[in-house]
């Protein structure tokens, strides 16, 4: 089936046996009906300027008929549909646990063994996880249409979902709740690994999960600006988003919310990753969150390189 998204999860063939059953129950009677519907309209039409229409009560056989075979229909979907949302919503007990939270407009994952990610998750293929999910802000909704699973997180609260993943691969993930201007950059990955693999992966010191290969400093920070989502609230244009552009960032001098003032060098710009809140340019809303701990120093430094570029 190519026209819906792969099934790379223990949910998805669940998930896609409900709606093709419902598709083709709705298929069928949608072509009983119009056929029915055609051949009476051709066999009963006026055929004179005279012809009477004849008189008809109803028919109590016909009514029963039309009200259980449906009733009956609906309440076997209800029991076909439940036991597998039922399925979808209890975790395993041996799933492992991954905190996700969602803020404006960028991904965060917390691992069990400690790691930290930013906009792409790492799992281990035919490993149940269960994903704790919180917002720091406001309403978010966390879909892999790959697993066929969304949830909203919500501030205040935590929600959960589960999934096995079974193909090693990359799949989309997007935010499906719109939550502001930068909804529609709320995107990340989720990087689904062979056992040996995660385990490398595990052990690993990069903080980004080992994926930033060894390129050259601007360019590795160029990706790390699209990856982690900066672009989200930084332009490369020069036009402001919601916060400051990086087109010629690097050098410039300005004032800060409290009146002093700033050179955007090495070590402003260092600063502004991992303590966002410090220093804040004036006209600018205290909107961004700390990178520390999620960005490793030479992806900072490579950020640095990058705006340099940016002139
Ligand atoms: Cu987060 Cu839309």
């Amino acid at each position: 089936m190519t026209w819906i998204p792969e099934a790379a999860s223990n949910l998805a063939s669940k998930v896609d046996g409900v709606l093709l059953v419902i598709t083709l129950i709705s298929i069928f009677f949608f072509v009983l009906i119009t056929v029915v519907l055609i051949y009476f309209a051709v066999k009963y039409r006026r055929k004179s300027e005279d012809e009477e229409t004849p008189y008809i009560t109803g028919s109590e056989p016909l009514e029963i008929i039309w009200t259980v075979i449906p009733s009956i229909l609906l309440i076997l979907l209800f029991v076909y549909a439940f036991v597998v949302y039922k399925d979808m919503r209890t975790p395993p007990k041996d799933a492992v646990d991954i905190t996700v939270t969602g803020k404006q407009w960028l991904w965060t994952f917390e691992y069990y063994n400690g790691k930290k990610t930013l906009n792409e998750l790492y799992v281990q293929q035919n490993r149940p996880v269960r994903m704790v999910m919180k917002a720091d802000d406001v309403l978010h909704s966390f879909f892999v249409p790959a697993f066929r699973v969304k949830q909203d997180l919500i501030p205040g609260r935590y929600t959960q979902l589960w999934f096995t993943p079974t193909k090693i691969g990359t799949f989309d993930l997007f935010c499906a709740e719109y939550c502001g201007t930068g909804h529609s950059a709320m995107l990340g990955k989720v990087v689904v690994l062979s056992p040996e693999a995660y385990d490398i992966w595990q052990n690993g010191v990069a903080t980004d999960g080992g994926a930033v290969a060894s390129l050259p400093p601007a360019e590795l920070g160029e990706k790390v600006y699209k990856e982690k989502g900066c672009n989200a609230c930084h332009s490369v244009d020069g036009s402001v988003v919601i916060g400051p552009s990086f087109k010629g960032l690097y050098g410039k001098e300005g004032k800060l919310e409290d009146g002093s003032s700033y050179t955007a060098d090495e070590n402003y710009i260092r600063k502004s990753i991992l303590e966002p809140q410090e220093e804040m340019v004036e006209g600018f809303q205290p909107v961004m969150p700390s990178f520390k701990g999620i960005l490793g120093d030479d992806e900072i430094t490579a950020i640095i390189a990058y705006i340099k570029t940016l002139k």
